[in-house]
């Protein structure tokens, strides 16, 4: 059903061409997806004032259409133009963390398509930072909707690659600037509510944004320390996973993974920080011990784990403090079992 090709240009990320940019702004002008950079994941983008182009998106992603998608523009007055309201808080976020990773949930402008917002009353927005997306938002002089280039439930892309594996064939047009910079998804922090609520940890911690705007409602702390994914709407448990079986331990799991491999199983074996302790004949992937750090290598780990015919990932949890939220976020609904019908 799909056997369309599937381009990919690469692009210097610190000069975009311009000529490239161009000829991706025309296929967005056109309702067609492109696949582009940001500093947080790749994303997949389409004209967010068209409801055909966002019907694209939801089924190259196989997306349910109940999770709402994220709006990209270049710039406040163009959020401005897709928002119904804006507000102190908002100007007061915006000024200090866009362009970058923060995305602000607001009342939704009418000339959205209700598609964008899977219907509801609020939109998600966001200005990005990486050159790339900065030059095509201004070229095609669109809001451009744009979730992850990723099937859904599959591990976000920080390459090229990882959107080709995962979307060639359904896609025309995919921009290669080389490895996201961030790593992990924008912060989501829902502005509609009082006091402003966190709906998605990011690449910028609730410590930052509190003290900007003050106090912000964290995910439920109950349900933070659950084996459980914190709630955000649309969002599914299972979500960032790998195929391979992933299982978490909150020690660095020497133990465990000496005795999943003298059980006979291909472990792939994931610390934060240098292990204390290394079993014979194990090497550990060991990510840095420092949130921003891990961030940035954790999907490329995975997806290059995945690749690997391993039996199964085991990932040292980093510690249960607020600024690895976005991290154990990420690592729970990795480690969700796929629910069966
Ligand atoms: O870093 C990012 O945010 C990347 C890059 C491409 O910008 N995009 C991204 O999009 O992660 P996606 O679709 O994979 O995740 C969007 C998140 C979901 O958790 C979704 O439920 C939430 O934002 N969201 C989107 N619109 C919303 C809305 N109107 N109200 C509440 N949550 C919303
Ligand atoms: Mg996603």
């Amino acid at each position: 059903m799909y056997t369309m090709e599937t381009l990919v240009r690469t692009l210097d990320p610190d000069a975009p061409d311009p000529e490239i940019l161009a000829e991706a702004a025309i296929l967005l002008r056109r309702g067609e997806l492109v696949a582009f950079p940001t500093e947080t994941v790749y994303g997949l983008g389409a004209n967010a004032l068209d409801p055909v182009a966002i019907q694209r998106i939801y089924t190259a992603k196989g997306r349910p259409a109940t999770n709402p998608l994220i709006v990209h523009a270049p710039d406040i007055p163009s959020l401005r133009e897709i928002t119904a309201e804006w507000g102190e808080r908002a100007e007061r976020l915006a000024a200090q963390f866009m362009p970058g990773p923060l995305t602000l949930v607001l009342p939704r402008h009418p000339r959205l398509p209700a598609s964008v917002t899977a219907g509801g009353p609020n939109v998600a927005v966001r200005i990005p930072a990486h050159p790339a997306a900065q030059v095509l938002l201004r070229t095609a002089g669109l809001p451009v909707a744009a979730p992850s280039a990723n099937r859904s439930t599959e591990i976000s892309p920080t390459r090229a690659e990882h959107v080709l594996k995962s979307l060639g064939g359904r896609i025309p047009l995919i921009l290669n600037g080389g490895a996201t910079a961030g790593g992990l998804e924008s912060t989501v922090l829902d502005l509609t509510t009082d006091p402003p609520r966190l709906l998605r940890p990011g690449l910028i911690p609730p410590s930052e944004i509190e003290a900007i705007i003050g106090n912000i409602a964290l995910p439920d702390k109950s349900n933070a320390n659950e084996k459980q994914p914190m709630a955000s709407p649309g969002q599914m448990a299972r979500h960032y996973a790998p195929r391979t079986l992933l299982e978490l331990v909150e020690n660095d799991g020497a133990d465990r993974a000496e005795a999943l491999r003298d059980s006979g199983r291909r472990v792939g074996w994931v610390t934060c920080g240098e292990p204390e302790h290394v079993p014979n004949g194990m090497t550990p992937v060991v990510l840095p011990a420092e949130p921003s750090g891990y961030a940035a290598t954790l999907y490329a780990t995975l997806h290059i784990l995945d690749e690997a015919g391993l039996d199964v990932l085991l990932v040292q949890m980093p510690p249960d403090t607020l600024a690895w939220l976005a991290v154990r976020d990420r690592l729970r609904r990795a480690a969700t079992p796929e629910q069966t019908e």
